[in-house]
């Protein structure tokens, strides 16, 4: 991993970067551009081997799951997804040919068949819509770039970032991982999100043989809005979806009432009795 660094001509630039803020961003994309490959939007930095496996591990990656990295250096996370935590499948996606090669030698080695695929292309003109869990290592400019893309993905689909954010849309989770790395020693912050269903717009919603009309606003994965009971308006408080399941609160005769449910395109099941239907 060191190797990786000294090998790298712009390493000060990186190491700078890896500190994450403003500068970091600026420098870490200035430096690819200085770099061999004038194409590349952020330089080669791996990730640390600790901090792969935690990135995996809080996005419960499984047997069931399509791992993508999005700019997937020396193809070590997709790897560790697929031969560690089982993944159905792994692609990475390098624009770098030399990442791609150390990438496929990785997998040469790693003994995990054809479950294991590296693309060398653009991440901005990939489909990777069939991914439910996808990994970055990239810049939060270049987060912000693939987010509206993400954020169209199927609902629940788990994003584990390093160092960079996804900017206002909050985390479901962040922590600090420290590592060792055989003496490189350090602490990187790792982000959880999970793309919400959609479900901004007008609703009617029955609740056993009463008739609710929602209005419901959303941002990311907050929902906010207004019930109207009988006409009356009251305010939901506290919604939330994670993934397709959403949940909020209604004030019933002056008590507050949880509402738990899936959302299915333009349908919410509840948990409990009701659901609802998109009006608009
Ligand atoms: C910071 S490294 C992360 C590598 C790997 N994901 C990891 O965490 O170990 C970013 C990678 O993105 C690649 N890259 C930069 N711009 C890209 C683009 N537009 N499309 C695909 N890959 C790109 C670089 O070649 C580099 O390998």
């Amino acid at each position: 991993m060191q190797t990786a660094f000294i090998r790298n001509s712009f390493a000060v630039l990186a190491v700078v970067a890896l500190a994450g803020g403003a500068f970091a961003d600026e420098s870490f994309a200035q430096a690819a551009n200085e770099s061999d490959n004038p194409k590349l939007d952020v330089i080669y930095v791996p990730t640390p081997h600790q901090v792969v496996k935690r990135m995996l591990e809080l996005a419960k990656v499984g047997p069931d799951d399509i791992h993508y990295d999005l700019g997937s250096g020396d193809g070590r996370i997709v790897i560790a997804a697929v031969k560690d935590f089982k993944a159905r499948k792994g692609v990475g996606i390098d624009l770098d040919p030399q990442r791609i090669k150390e990438a496929q030698e990785n997998l040469a080695k790693a003994g995990v068949g054809d479950r294991v695929t590296f693309l060398n292309r653009n991440i901005f003109e990939t489909d990777f819509s069939e991914a439910n869990v996808i990994s970055l290592y990239l810049l939060s400019t270049l987060n912000l770039k693939l987010r509206p893309t993400i954020l169209d993905m199927k609902p629940g689909t788990r994003i584990v970032t390093q160092s960079f954010s996804m900017a206002d849309w909050d985390p479901e989770h962040k922590e600090q991982v420290d590592f060792d790395d055989n003496g490189y020693k350090g602490s990187r912050t790792v982000y959880l999100y999970i793309v919400p269903a959609k479900v901004e717009g007008k609703w009617s919603m029955t609740v056993g043989a009463q008739e609710i009309a929602l209005d419901l606003k959303q941002q990311f994965q907050r929902v906010t809005g207004t019930a109207f009971i009988g006409g009356k308006p009251s305010v939901i408080k506290d919604g939330r979806l994670n993934g397709a399941n959403i949940e909020f609160v209604v004030e019933l005769d002056g008590k507050p009432v949880t509402y738990e449910g899936k959302v299915d395109g333009g349908t919410i099941t509840g948990t409990n009795n009701w659901n609802a239907k998109k009006a608009s």
